[in-house]
């Protein structure tokens, strides 16, 4: 038999194995993406085609830092105390620059850079997009997994034509138009997902250099006995939260088994894992961070973004929903728990 002719998006061949020949690449979906929306401009499918970009770059520097003398310190620390890598750096230099060469995009919030940066050259361009470059970077110099988180927000047309102030950028994560990570593992892992839309896996095939759909509509586990949480903090934490992850170790019903622990210490790996396998990501508020550790506007609005459209749920320490949640500055931090529905209802009864 010659082939099928692709109608299931297999060609048989001449053995056994299905050789896929209808490859559904980042470049194809976003283009078909595209023209269900009669409106659209192209210029976002731009903006996603400079991201695509710039995690392929990041993804090549990570594999390459042990030979090419990447690992370790680059001797300054970013506004919010952290020591920068030299791959945190450069992770962010290639990031903004594919921002700045899309031509759509008006301005970026990174981790890594204490201000907001304007691209003065594309005055009407309506795309911001808030980034965690390097994600994890404390987990870099020892091959673990690591990020790139990002959120695009769509200026409203009042803005357009101006530069726009801090106060602007200051959107809930409700305004996201798109949102999502890349995690750099054993293969590059690209999830992204559009404001009330699906969340969508691709794979960096790397000979074809391009990313290739393996993850369509993922939808998180309903529940699933595994906890995530750096519980080197317990000591910190509200005795609520204590109470909330003890109820997880020592279960009260008889012959309940506890949950399981595991804990990456990069947001993008724990969560990822968290949406493929179910679970709870959680980095409380507490005493010692009483605003949380991780960043509203490009780690957890983002997350939260996600979360939310595969089915799952996210909400800062204080239990609203995270996506509501407007930060007050550009790094402004919040706690988090997030993750599969029956589990996030667990958390929030823990709560009252
Ligand atoms: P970053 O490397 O961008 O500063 O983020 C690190 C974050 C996040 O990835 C992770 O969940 C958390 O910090 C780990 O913090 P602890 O080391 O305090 O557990
Ligand atoms: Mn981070
Ligand atoms: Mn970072």
């Amino acid at each position: 038999m010659a082939s099928n002719g692709g109608s299931n998006g297999y060609s048989s061949g001449t053995g056994t194995e299905k050789i896929n020949t209808d490859i559904i690449s980042l470049t194809r979906f976003l283009t078909e993406e595209q023209a269900k929306h009669k409106e659209a401009t192209g210029d976002f499918t731009l903006l996603c085609h400079a991201l695509q970009f710039s995690f392929k770059s990041i993804a090549y520097y990570i594999r390459r830092a042990t030979l090419i003398n990447l690992t370790g310190l680059a001797g300054s620390s970013n506004i919010t105390g952290d020591d920068q890598k030299k791959l945190d750096v450069i992770g962010n230099d290639l990031f903004v620059a594919a921002m700045r060469g899309s031509g759509r995009c008006r301005a970026v919030v990174s981790e890594e850079e204490d201000e907001i940066i304007y691209f003065d050259d594309s005055p009407n361009a309506r795309y911001v997009v808030a980034c965690d470059p390097i994600d994890g970077s404390s987990n870099l110099d020892a091959g673990v997994s690591v990020g790139t988180i990002f959120g695009v927000f769509k200026l409203p047309d009042s803005v357009i034509g101006r530069k726009p102030t801090a106060e602007d950028l200051l959107m809930p994560g409700s305004e996201l138009l798109a949102a999502g990570f890349t995690m750099y593992g054993a293969s590059a892992q690209l999830v992204i997902t559009m404001k009330g839309g699906s969340v969508n896996g691709f794979t960096l095939d790397n000979a074809l250099g391009e990313f290739i759909l393996t993850h369509p509509d993922m939808r998180i586990p309903k529940k699933r006995a595994i906890y995530s949480v750096n519980e080197g903090n317990s000591m910190y934490w509200t005795d609520k939260t204590k109470a909330y992850f003890e109820s997880l170790k020592y279960p009260k019903e008889e012959g309940g088994k506890p949950y399981s622990s595991r804990y990456i210490g990069s947001m993008v790996a724990d969560a990822y894992r968290t949406l493929l396998y179910g679970g709870i990501f959680a980095y409380p508020a507490d005493k010692k961070s009483p605003k949380g550790k991780l960043r509203i506007l490009y780690e957890c609005a983002p997350m939260a973004m996600v979360m939310e459209n595969a089915g799952g749920n996210a909400v800062d320490s204080n239990m609203a929903r995270m996506l509501d949640i407007k930060p007050a500055t550009i790094h402004d931090r919040s706690g988090i728990f997030m993750g599969s529905p029956e589990e996030m209802d667990k958390v929030l009864e823990a709560h009252k």
